[in-house]
């Protein structure tokens, strides 16, 4: 990974394997007051252009934990308002002694040059519809509470691939632990170059031992795709009807947000089977160890 973390592509199975450890670590041993000395004076920024509650507070309370002094950035008190660039921005907090920056932005391709310019370590909080690293990551780890071996299982991602950052790191990442993609939802929403099987939502299901939904993000779609919320959930979504032909030792997972009764119903947010609140708080382990990791490197 570097010292940045970017993308999962560029993490190697033996960084992952050292991520996902040290996240049980942080999880097992959370009352442990040493681990609060671990990032000690080491100032942390919560860079986020765009909406977010659960990787913002996460990454925020994996911080406290690690005892680091934490700044969250506000963009419409800040300099951008004036126009000032990113890249002056940040360039701005590494010469006042910011040795990470934590970024959700909306545009792509951006991190990697700002991380190519700057000396402060960056961490990919989400950029546009390209990577969601720390999510896939703690996708990951919360499989990995109820699998031993990834290899040969079935993962169906079902819903809007084609907008979702999560899809994308989460393809990037479980290719190199050799499970099989299912891939269904709306044909226009499908991505191309994505190995897998197409299937039909029910198909899809039946066959997962992982079933993880993606939210339809109308706020990226440049067209209309969906004639109607209750014609998706019909056709798309996780329905009451569709637990039916869940098998039993399937886990059910969703990044959230969710659009409630559009890609799934409430009854399957809340279901013994779902893990959804799981991921949540596994997000604070995972990005302890994230954190950790970009300050030992710098
Ligand atoms: N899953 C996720 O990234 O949620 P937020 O947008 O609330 O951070």
């Amino acid at each position: 990974m570097g010292k940045n973390l970017l993308n999962t592509k560029d993490l190697t199975v033996q960084e992952i394997d050292e991520i996902m450890s040290r996240a049980q670590y942080f999880h097992e041993n959370k009352d442990n007051l040493s681990i609060t000395q671990i990032c000690k004076n080491k100032f942390v920024t919560n860079f986020f252009l765009e909406p977010s509650t659960r990787t913002r507070f996460s990454f925020e309370i994996a911080e406290k934990r690690l005892g680091c002094k934490v700044i969250n950035f506000q963009s419409n008190d800040s300099s951008i308002k004036k126009g000032e660039s990113l890249y002056d921005t940040l360039k701005t907090l590494e010469a006042q002694g910011i040795d990470v920056a934590v970024i959700r932005l909306c545009e792509e391709n951006v991190l990697g040059y700002l991380s190519q310019k700057l000396s402060l370590t960056i961490i990919n909080a989400g950029e546009g519809k390209q990577e969601h690293p720390t999510q896939a990551l703690l996708d990951l780890y919360t499989m990995k509470k109820y699998y031993n071996e990834m290899k040969g299982l079935n993962i169906a991602l079902i819903g809007d691939i084609a907008h979702s950052r999560v899809a994308r790191s989460n393809y990037n990442l479980l290719k190199k632990y050799g499970v099989n993609f299912i891939f269904s939802g709306p044909r226009e929403l499908m991505v191309e170059d994505f190995e897998g099987t197409y299937m039909s939502v029910d198909e899809a299901i039946k066959q997962a031992d992982i079933v993880m939904m993606l939210r339809i993000q109308f706020e990226r779609q440049k067209y209309k795709y969906i004639s109607s919320k209750e014609e998706y959930n019909k056709v798309y979504g996780f329905t009451e009807e569709r637990l039916k032909i869940l098998q039993p030792h399937t886990i059910i997972l969703h990044p959230a947000p969710v659009n409630r009764g559009v890609e799934m119903d409430d009854c399957i947010i809340e279901h013994k089977q779902s893990k959804i609140f799981e991921q949540i708080n596994n997000g604070v382990w995972i990005r302890m160890a994230i954190i950790e990791k970009a300050i030992r490197g710098h």
